[in-house]
């Protein structure tokens, strides 16, 4: 059986017929100016995956040389990118059809704010700090990520020298197995009865065993070696982004039968069509 590429071998070949169909692509055309606002700064106070790029490009120039340096930065987009949107996709859609999680989440975004410091400026972005703290949220982007994963295929791997049992079969080595996120996230042995249907409340669970199963099991992110390099920045952005977003506008959904699923490498959503209204202010201090 021919070998599978790994999601980064995909996403490389991807971002080189990118290049070719459209050499100034938005993506490639951000990374090259970010690649060179780092050559022009080299001493950032806040290191990214730039500085760490450029820093591998000196330190092991016969691994990293400038093309690698331009394909690593576009890799990071574009796998950090379509990603990151569905599972913010699948957020704003799942908290706005189900009007009971919808009222819990607003109450942990009013707790936190009023629980900051009367001196602290209640304008202040909600912070990662104070999103962690907020444990419906941080289900309900568990239960998204179980329930939506961003990769709706298999991610290959092989099987390594020596063979391996799975099963009770034998694989012979350079095999390639692989696990889809759907299935394994949709596994009532592991999940229960429900897990077709999206319940945070499965991670808040009084039995601290089974989350952690649920957790380790988790396949979101992928697993192993080449587990998602991104998982933290994305679970940054998630609780970031959202909890701003509804902190900002009232958000009603136009049409919830419009929401459609394209199943493929990405599942992306399509008809997440919303009306938003600047909220006032104070109104979540009341
Ligand atoms: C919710 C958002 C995201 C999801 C659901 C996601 C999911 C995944 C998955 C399933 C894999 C395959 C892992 C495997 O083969 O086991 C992967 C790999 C990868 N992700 Fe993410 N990702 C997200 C965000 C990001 C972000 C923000 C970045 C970059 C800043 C990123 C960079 C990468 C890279 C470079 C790889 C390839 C890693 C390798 O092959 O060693 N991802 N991601």
């Amino acid at each position: 059986m021919g070998q599978l590429p790994t999601i980064d071998e995909y996403l490389r070949v991807k971002n080189k017929l990118l290049r070719w169909v459209r050499p100034t692509g938005d993506i490639t055309r951000w990374t090259v100016k970010q690649i060179r606002s780092h050559l022009k700064n080299p001493d950032s106070s806040c290191p990214d995956f730039v500085t760490r790029f450029l820093q591998a490009r000196d330190k092991y120039p016969e691994i990293m040389n400038e093309e690698q340096l331009e394909e690593y930065a576009n890799t990071n987009v574009s796998a950090g990118s379509d990603t990151t949107a569905i599972i913010l996709r699948s957020l704003v859609y799942e908290i706005l059809v189900h009007p009971d999680a919808y009222t819990r989440f607003m109450a942990e975004i009013k707790a936190t704010l009023k629980a900051r410091p009367q001196d602290e400026h209640y304008d202040d972005p909600i912070r990662w700090s104070e999103g962690l703290k907020m444990p419906f949220f941080q289900a309900c982007i568990k239960e998204c990520l179980r329930y939506h994963p961003a990769l709706g295929q298999l991610i290959p791997r092989d099987v390594p020298e020596g063979g391996v049992e799975i099963a009770g079969k034998l694989l012979p080595e350079g095999t390639v197995v692989g696990c889809n996120a759907w299935t394994i996230h949709r596994d009532k042995d592991l999940y229960g009865e429900d897990a077709d249907e999206w319940r945070p409340d499965r991670w808040l669970d009084k039995d601290v065993e089974q989350v952690r199963r649920m957790e380790n099991l988790s396949f979101a992110f992928g697993g192993g070696s080449r587990l998602c390099i991104g998982k933290n920045i994305a679970m940054l952005e998630l609780t970031k982004f959202i909890t701003e977003f509804f902190r900002r506008y009232e958000v009603e959904l136009v049409d919830p039968k419009r929401w459609k699923l394209r199943p493929g490498w990405l599942v992306v959503q399509t008809g997440l069509d919303v009306r938003l209204n600047p909220r006032d202010p104070q109104s979540l201090l009341e």
